[in-house]
Formats: structure tokens, C-alpha cells, sequence
């Protein structure tokens, strides 16, 4: 097994092997990636950070097309996080100038596609610029049946909770609920995921092995999948080996 999966990556891009090799009824319904690495992958051909976020964009429209081709209905993207903002000015400001430059190029193409793009993320903060760009692919692309291409920006899970928990102790006070109806399903739709199913998949790239505030609540039972290439070199073949260990996994819940 291992062994085909040096073979598909030594032959970088090509990846119709490796997706003839998935099981066409065994596709997870949602994948979602924690996008790491962009730094590190620009720091080792001695390019300043923003080299890195901008390759980036390059991966993330090879992973958008593949995902649409796999018939994956939910990729979620993790963006900007709410910790993010730590970074140096100059980076963040690039950070959050990247959903014009890729809408800019992709925003016809995903159109195109039927790809429906959707956002998950404190807006309040986020410049006005930045909303606009992403707004507008929300509005183009609202009656798309597609992919559903969610960005998180901005998005940091505890506060997505926290959020959710304070809105329903107003409805408990409001009397529109009673604390005896507030069931994990209650919870479900109080976040901002609420229209959609937790994920079945989540890939980090770069080597990390942690979910930095990601989809705490949702992730509850997704099969993890880590890998040591920086988000910038992740290609369709990554992609098709995550699923393809996705594919072997027995996802019990807690049964036998
Ligand atoms: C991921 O790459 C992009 C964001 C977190 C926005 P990083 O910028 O975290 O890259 P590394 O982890 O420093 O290499
Ligand atoms: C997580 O990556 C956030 C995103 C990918 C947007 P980070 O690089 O910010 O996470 P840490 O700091 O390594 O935990
Ligand atoms: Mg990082």
C-alpha cells in the first residue's frame, strides 16, 4: 500500500491512477482541510512568507476541481483563524487580501462549476475589502447546487461555541426553547455549520499534529488524516491518498 502511494506521489501531478484506485460509493460527503505549511514552504527556497500564501492558492484550486471530479459535497477550507491575527500586520493584511486575488481569477470558474462558496467566521472584524470579495462569491454563487466550497476566515472554534451557547441561553430566556430541548442536535444548528454534516475527513498538512481551534464540535468523529507536505506541494494525489486510507478506515462511533 505504501509503496503505490510513493509511486503516485514520485509521479507528482498525474493522479488518475490513484483515483481509479477509490471506491466510488465510499467518498466522504465532507473534507475538511487545515491548510498548513505556506510559511515553511516559502522559507525554504528563502522566499518572505507571502510567497507561500499566494503558491497556496494554486493547491487550493487543484483540490476545489478534484474534490468537485471525486463528487465530494463539502470541502470547508481553513483560512485565517482566530488566532491568526498574532501574526505580523503585513502578513495578516496579505492574508486577508487573498480572497480578492483568488476570487478574482476563480470566481467565473467556480461559477462554471456549480461550486456554492459559503463562509464560516466572525465577519465583524474582517476589513471591508475582504467582505466584499467574499460576500460577492457568496451572492454569485447562491443558487449553485454544487460543491459546497466553505471558507472558514476568521474562525476559531471555541468562540463558533461560545457564540452558540449564548444565543440559545437568550432563547431559553426568551422562552423560545426550554434548557430540556437543548439537544446535541440543538447545539448542532446554533453553529455556523448548522446546514451542513460534520466532517467525515479532516487532512492537516505540514506535519502538525494538533486541530489548532478547528471544528472542535463537529469533528467529534472524523477520521484524521496528517501529513508532512507543506500545504503549497499538496496535489491531487494527496488528496486521493487521503481518501484512499479514508476508504480503509472502520468508523464504529463508539459501536463494535
Ligand atoms: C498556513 O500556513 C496558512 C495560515 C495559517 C493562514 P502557515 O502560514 O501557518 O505556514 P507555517 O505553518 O508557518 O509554515
Ligand atoms: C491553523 O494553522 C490555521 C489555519 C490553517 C488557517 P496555524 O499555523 O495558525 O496553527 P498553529 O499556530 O500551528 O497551531
Ligand atoms: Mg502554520
Amino acid at each position: 500500500m505504501l509503496d503505490k502511494f510513493s509511486k503516485w506521489r514520485a509521479r507528482g501531478k498525474d493522479s488518475n491512477e490513484a483515483i481509479a484506485e477509490l471506491e466510488t460509493t465510499n467518498i466522504p460527503n465532507h473534507v475538511a482541510i487545515i491548510m498548513d505549511g505556506n510559511g515553511r514552504w516559502a522559507k525554504k527556497r528563502g522566499l518572505p512568507r507571502i510567497a507561500g500564501h499566494r503558491e497556496g492558492i494554486k493547491a487550493i484550486n487543484k483540490i476545489v476541481r478534484q474534490a468537485n471530479q471525486l463528487d465530494v459535497k463539502v470541502l470547508t477550507l481553513y483560512a485565517f483563524s482566530t488566532e491568526n491575527w498574532k501574526r505580523p500586520k503585513a502578513e495578516v493584511d496579505y492574508l486577508l487580501s487573498l480572497p480578492e486575488i483568488f476570487f478574482k481569477s476563480e470566481l467565473p470558474i467556480l461559477k462554471q462549476e456549480n461550486v456554492n462558496v459559503r463562509l464560516m467566521g466572525s465577519m465583524a472584524q474582517l476589513p471591508e475589502h475582504t467582505l466584499k470579495a467574499v460576500r460577492n462569491a457568496v451572492e454569485e454563487t447562491k443558487d449553485n447546487d454544487g460543491l459546497i466550497l466553505n471558507f472558514a476566515l476568521n474562525y476559531g472554534s471555541r468562540s463558533e461555541m461560545l457564540e452558540a451557547i449564548k444565543q440559545i441561553s437568550e432563547d431559553v430566556a426568551a422562552g423560545k426553547l426550554s434548557s430540556d430541548e437543548v439537544t446535541e442536535e440543538v447545539m448542532s444548528s446554533y453553529l455556523m455549520t448548522a446546514s451542513i454534516s460534520d466532517p467525515d475527513l479532516l487532512i492537516r498538512t505540514s506535519g502538525e499534529i494538533r486541530l489548532s481551534n478547528f471544528m472542535l464540535w463537529q469533528a467529534a468523529y472524523s477520521e484524521l488524516w496528517f501529513t508532512d507536505v507543506l500545504w503549497p506541494d499538496f496535489n491531487e494525489s494527496h488528496f486521493a491518498e487521503a481518501i484512499a486510507v479514508y476508504q480503509k478506515r472502520a468508523r464504529r462511533y463508539g459501536g463494535v
